[in-house]
């Protein structure tokens, strides 16, 4: 019987923690052959603990392989928060992994080394990157997530900080920066800047932040720079940054002499519920490769009781153009595509209608739209008779909305409002949702990635119904497909 049958909550092609808890992704690497994800995890119970560090890793980006723990915290000056986020290069053939001991009141940076990827040796020295090399305009309170870059011949670490201020308000007396700095052997550091200032032109928020702007990175795409980060409890401005924690993405210029990042636009990198700590990886055939953490901070984790928690997005490509950085699921999940069936010119008119064939849990969904005069149009996934989640394009908002109300177990959490997320849109003559499904997780990419919205549902055994809707008039479906994921 469906309806008495507990549902398996963790998806089928996306990385996940087998057991215990994990958070960020860390150290993103392509090394001997595959693709390398390392996260921030705790082994014994599915909830934030002193930090190890997981590792699984992937020949095609949607079959993942567990491999050992990488760290635990068993050096004195790491003991009490563990070995917190970081990087990883290749040096001289090894795999060079940069983390933050935390320390309470102190965080330093340490260094790991390994010859096969798998097995790593801390450096004896460690902690190598320490309080006397900082300016002291920087908290040792919050000094983490170290992202190594290398730029000419020059290595950088790119940090989360929070920069002192007698005179700020907020509790912990600062505000939440990064800061660069730079070594020519990774053992010798100096202190670069703060890369970001007050801009007249941009919200205030982004320069007084009561949070860390946490694991940030860096690249370039067609020619633009990118910092990319984790802003915590940065305020909603508008439609935007509505979680507690949010991503966002700078558009600007870096310069490496003084670490200033000119600020040309910022917005938020995805505008769901569950996406955080996002991290980039470098494929050899130049592909910039983002994998972020698929779930939030201070929220419940129904997956609890099976004693786990954490999942990862799907690997999306990021490449900027027309104003805006885009994300397109890797190609190769289309590998995984089955049971083909599509659907055209279908007339909605203040309806709800399911296609023959559009169900399932596991499943990418296509469909282009014209919108008509209707007020709302868009799809329901996770279907069934109680429950389902909206995505529709809200016409006179010019935006789109995820609404996960009627999902199925509700979250609780921090904020006011945990179901509902919207994010405004340049509207196009055809809306366009990709959609990808995968039995608790939901990653909505409109217009081509142009935008993208992520959030997990928890609903029944039996809620694999897919319906399109138009409601308060009329709206037309040009096409649509759907595809099992079937791994
Ligand atoms: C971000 C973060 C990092 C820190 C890690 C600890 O989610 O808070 O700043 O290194 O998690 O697990």
């Amino acid at each position: 019987m469906a309806e008495t049958t507990k549902k398996d909550y963790r998806p089928r092609y996306h990385a996940t923690v087998e057991s215990g808890w994990s958070n960020d992704p860390n150290g993103l690497i392509y090394f001997d052959g595959k693709a390398h994800l390392f996260f921030q995890h705790y082994p014994y119970k599915p909830e934030w603990g002193q930090m190890h560090w997981g590792h699984v890793c992937t020949e095609d980006f949607v079959k993942w392989e567990h491999l050992p723990l990488t760290l635990a915290p068993d050096e004195e000056y790491e003991v009490e928060n563990g070995c917190c986020s970081g990087s990883t290069i290749v040096k001289d053939g090894q795999m060079v992994l940069m983390y933050t001991a935390a320390q309470m009141e102190r965080q330093r940076q340490c260094l790991a080394f390994s010859e096969d990827g798998i097995h790593f040796k801390k450096e004896p020295s460690n902690p190598i990157l320490t309080a006397e090399m900082l300016h002291e305009e920087v908290s040792t309170a919050d000094f983490r997530d170290p992202k190594i870059l290398e730029h000419n011949g020059i290595y950088y670490a790119l940090c989360g900080v929070r920069i002192k201020d007698p005179k700020a308000t907020v509790e912990k007396g600062g505000y939440g920066n990064m800061i660069l700095m730079h070594s020519a052997d990774l053992y010798h550091w100096e202190y670069n800047g703060r890369l970001i200032w007050p801009q007249e032109e941009l919200d205030d928020a982004f320069f007084h932040l009561d949070g860390v702007y946490e694991c940030p990175d860096y690249f370039e795409s067609n020619g633009t720079e990118i910092v990319i980060s984790s802003p915590q409890d940065l305020p909603q401005i508008g439609h935007e940054y509505q979680n507690i924690h949010s991503m966002l993405y700078m558009e600007g210029k870096l310069d490496f002499e003084t670490g200033h990042f000119h600020i040309h636009s910022i917005h938020e990198l995805d505008g769901g519920f569950d996406i955080y700590a996002a991290q980039l990886l470098r494929m050899p055939d130049g592909r910039k490769i983002m994998i972020a953490w698929k779930e939030m901070w201070d929220r419940s984790f129904p997956t609890r009781p099976d004693g786990w928690a954490g999942t990862y997005t799907l690997p999306r490509e990021l490449s900027f153009h027309d104003e805006r950085l885009y994300q397109t699921p890797v190609v190769e999940i289309e590998r995984y595509r089955q049971n083909r069936v599509e659907a055209s010119d279908i007339a909605l008119q203040d309806e709800e209608k399911a296609i023959d064939g559009f169900e399932g849990d596991c499943a990418e969904i296509f469909v282009s739209f014209e919108p008509g005069d209707a007020k709302r149009l868009g799809v329901k996934v996770f279907v069934g008779e109680e429950h389902e989640t909206a995505l529709y394009y809200d016409v006179q908002q010019r935006a789109v909305v995820f609404d996960r109300t009627k999902g199925g177990i509700p979250i609780e959490g921090r904020e006011d409002d945990l179901n509902t997320r919207t994010t405004d849109i340049d509207p196009e003559e055809r809306l366009r949702f990709r959609i990808f499904l995968d039995i608790s997780s939901i990653e909505l990419f409109i217009n081509d990635g142009r935008y993208t919205m992520t959030g997990n549902v928890y609903p029944d055994v039996g809620d694999i119904g897919i319906r399109f809707f138009a409601e308060g008039g009329t709206a037309k479906i040009v096409e649509a497909v759907k595809y099992d994921i079937v791994v």
